[in-house]
């Protein structure tokens, strides 16, 4: 049987910017080299939808007449996504569709924006919707906070949809204005580390975080009588609100103010090919998501230390979410083999875990390849 489309739908990396998209901030992500792909065709049917995993080597089933939760983790990406697509447009009808992956699950590098930024590209392009790519990105978005329960921000399915070869972005999240940043660091690759841990509180957390950086914020902007946003206060405000705040408040709103500088001086260091600063920059943000924001995990923090001690190595921190995923290290091309040989003795020596790595460049957003 053929298909009637074929999907490429790239996970992400994030290069400095961590839990400042829902804060008003800026971050400055890049599409990955790996993909999730999607085989699609009309099956003729008018709700009756079969996806089959390679991956997990199942196939389900959904009826757009009834879009329930699904039974494993990943079904309720697809049903989130189904169920927004239909609220914007009355033309989704039954389909096929068939996806394998090589884009690591549970490691930070948005397996499920991808999934979502493919199936939604996907099913827009078979049974044309004509949505464009903004309004497919906010929709997967609210599909993971409206089914799966997620309050992301809008990076990850940004990255995933947008991404263009070579380059970075840097996103402005309050307006969403974005611009493409040539990025090629030869001699150095980005190099992550897998710590293969996803600790289970990731979405609680990652949701309290938000709470507590928008409590925050509201105690700072209403003291001040200013706009409810981080763009409207200044390090100033946060220190004058330090005893309303409360230490936890105070640490969420110091970082957030930080972070986002220091997306504006990566992105200006990537332009000048300044890769020291750029390094410099990485590990000051994975400090502050350690100390600060505290979305980091002993495993995370053990590579970061350790690529501290390796001279080939400018920069390192943790991506995404937190609590587990990868690490992402700016290192020289001829060091990769010996630190990777290194890390990955130790921390199975420390955590009885295999560490897993791969290299990594920017590369192009969503596409169809068929
Ligand atoms: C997850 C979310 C993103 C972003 C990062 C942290 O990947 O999906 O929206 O908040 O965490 O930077």
């Amino acid at each position: 049987m053929t298909w009637d489309i074929s999907i490429a739908s790239p996970g992400r990396i994030n290069l400095i910017g961590e839990h400042t998209d829902y804060n008003d901030g800026f971050v400055l992500p890049a599409a990955i080299d790996k993909h999730i792909f999607l085989n699609l065709r009309k099956n003729g049917t008018k709700n009756r939808c079969t996806i089959k995993s390679e991956g997990f080597d199942t196939t389900f089933v959904a009826d757009l007449y009834n879009l329930n939760h699904g039974t494993e983790g990943w079904h309720d990406y697809v049903l989130g996504v189904l169920k927004e697509l239909q609220l914007l447009s009355k033309g989704l009808k039954g389909f096929d569709c068939a996806i394998h992956t090589n884009v690591p699950v549970g490691s930070g590098m948005s397996s499920s924006a991808a999934l979502e930024c493919g199936l939604a590209y996907g099913l827009n392009a078979l049974f044309d919707l004509g949505l464009d790519k903004w309004q497919l990105i906010h929709l997967c978005q609210r599909a993971e906070h409206n089914f799966v329960g997620t309050k992301c921000g809008i990076m990850d399915q940004f990255a995933s949809m947008m991404g263009k070869d070579g380059h970075s972005m840097l996103l402005d999240c309050k307006n969403l204005d974005y611009e493409y940043i040539p990025t090629k660091l030869d001699p150095y690759v980005i190099l992550m580390l897998n710590t293969n841990v996803s600790h289970n509180l990731a979405t609680s957390a990652y949701n309290m975080r938000r709470e507590e950086s928008a409590s925050g914020l509201r105690i700072i902007s209403e003291h001040f009588g200013v706009v409810n946003s981080f763009r409207s206060i200044t390090r100033d405000m946060v220190e004058e609100c330090a005893g309303q705040l409360g230490d936890v408040r105070y640490r969420r709103c110091s970082y957030v103010l930080e972070e986002n500088q220091r997306v504006l001086n990566a992105a200006s260091a990537i332009n000048e090919g300044d890769m020291v600063s750029l390094g410099q920059l990485l590990y000051e943000s994975h400090h502050g998501q350690r100390e600060k924001y505290e979305v980091s995990c002993p495993e995370l923090d053990f590579l970061v230390d350790m690529s501290k001690t390796e001279q080939n190595i400018l920069g390192a921190r943790m991506v995404g979410g937190g609590f587990g995923g990868c690490t992402l290290n700016i290192i020289h091309k001829s060091g990769v083999k010996k630190f990777v040989d290194e890390a990955s003795w130790a921390y199975k020596h420390k955590f009885g875990i295999e560490l897993s790595h791969f290299l990594t460049v920017p590369s192009q957003g969503t596409s169809r390849i068929n």
